[in-house]
């Protein structure tokens, strides 16, 4: 069988996992390598041993290289440009989530993948979590009955928010976070949102120069009368063991499950450092890299080897982008803000 050729754009935190993993699979070879810092991009090609081509620009690697698909991940408000240029040129596209930071931009490109039928993913990956996964199983057994509230809450420290990502005043801690709080909620209560209420406190990262929200809490109210509240932020002290504290409880008519990704059950201590890494999304096991966002990218492959819809297609996603641009609407003029946008 001959393998899906695929292209990835953007090589940093997430792009270098999305290259190493689509390098190792068995289904697709890994063709060519886009950053504006190139040498990041050779670098991690020997890194992981491959011989891909590697280009300073998106443009010039659709234009010259026979590729079947691409892997974009630019920062957030970034994606809509190489999205759009992917499809035109044929390629199926996964892109990071959020799918972008306005839903305009949403709706151009699904409906540009639309119209040049092609599969458009976002790799929401934690719906490949075991532990999320689960979740949605017992919710459709029936054990819990329906889900009548939800509260979701991540937190980045402001150190590992600041020195990694540069482009943080392009977006929030609502998109960056909660987007995939949303995205596992939505699909474990099962019908849209239909209101949205949302404060945000903005001191702290503005006070050092970025133009954006440190806190945020939202209390969404979906079509079938469930609620749910989504908290996240950006200013959590360096010195909690975690980069991301992750917390989900789903109350359902007669039963309850709690997600706590704190410390996913592993936590040491040396003279250095107190931490609990982080398993479940990815992790190196035997050499490899493994975990929900593995699954979620054999998922894309799948989709596209087998002419399937991905579960977590734009579509799905744009429903994510507009609770999201519904909380900003609503900490903007300090009103509810009724669904759909
Ligand atoms: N699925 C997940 O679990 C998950 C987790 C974290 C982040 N993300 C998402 O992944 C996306 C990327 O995040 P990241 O942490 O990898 O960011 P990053 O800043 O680490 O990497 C972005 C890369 O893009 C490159 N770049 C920027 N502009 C470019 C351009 N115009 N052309 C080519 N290259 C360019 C940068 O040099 C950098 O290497 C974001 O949308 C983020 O929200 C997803």
């Amino acid at each position: 069988m001959k393998k899906l050729r695929i292209g990835v754009i953007g090589v940093g935190t997430m792009g270098s996992q999305h290259a190493e993993i689509f390098a190792g699979m068995p289904e697709t070879e890994l063709s060519a390598l886009v950053d504006l810092d190139v040498d990041k991009a050779k670098k991690l090609c020997e890194r992981i041993g491959v011989k891909a081509d590697c280009f300073k620009d998106y443009e010039t690697m659709l234009s010259k290289c026979d590729i079947d698909a691409v892997a974009i991940s630019l920062p957030d408000s970034m994606h809509k440009a190489p999205v759009i240029a992917a499809l035109q040129a044929g390629k199926h596209v996964l892109v990071e989530k959020p799918l972008a930071t306005k839903l305009e931009d949403c709706d151009e490109m699904i409906k540009f993948a639309e119209k040049q039928g092609k599969t458009l993913m976002v790799n929401f990956s934690h719906r490949w979590a075991a532990s999320y996964f689960n979740t949605k199983s017992l919710i459709e057994s029936g054990k819990i009955g329906n889900v009548a509230m939800a509260y979701a809450r991540k937190n980045d420290t402001i150190g590992v928010i600041t020195k990694s990502w540069g482009w943080l005043a392009e977006s929030t801690p609502a998109a960056f976070l909660s987007s995939h709080d949303i995205d596992l909620v939505r699909w474990f209560i099962g019908c849209e949102a239909k209101s949205v209420y949302a404060r945000a406190y903005a001191k702290v990262l503005k006070s050092k120069g970025y133009d954006t929200l440190d806190a945020v809490q939202a209390l969404v109210e979906f079509e079938n009368g469930a609620i749910a509240t989504f908290e996240s932020g950006w200013i959590y002290p360096d010195t909690f063991p975690t980069p991301t504290d992750s917390y989900i409880e789903i109350v359902g008519e007669h039963g309850v499950v709690h997600l706590d990704r704190k410390s996913e059950s592993f936590e040491y201590a040396t003279p250095e450092v107190y931490t609990f890494p982080k398993l479940s999304i990815s992790c190196r096991v035997n050499g490899k890299l493994q975990g929900a966002f593995r699954i979620s990218l054999e998922h894309f492959v799948d989709c596209l080897l087998n002419n399937k819809e991905p579960v977590t297609s734009g579509k799905e996603a744009r429903k994510v982008a507009e609770i999201v641009e519904g909380i900003h609407r609503s900490i903007e003029s300090g009103q509810p803000v009724s669904l759909p946008l």
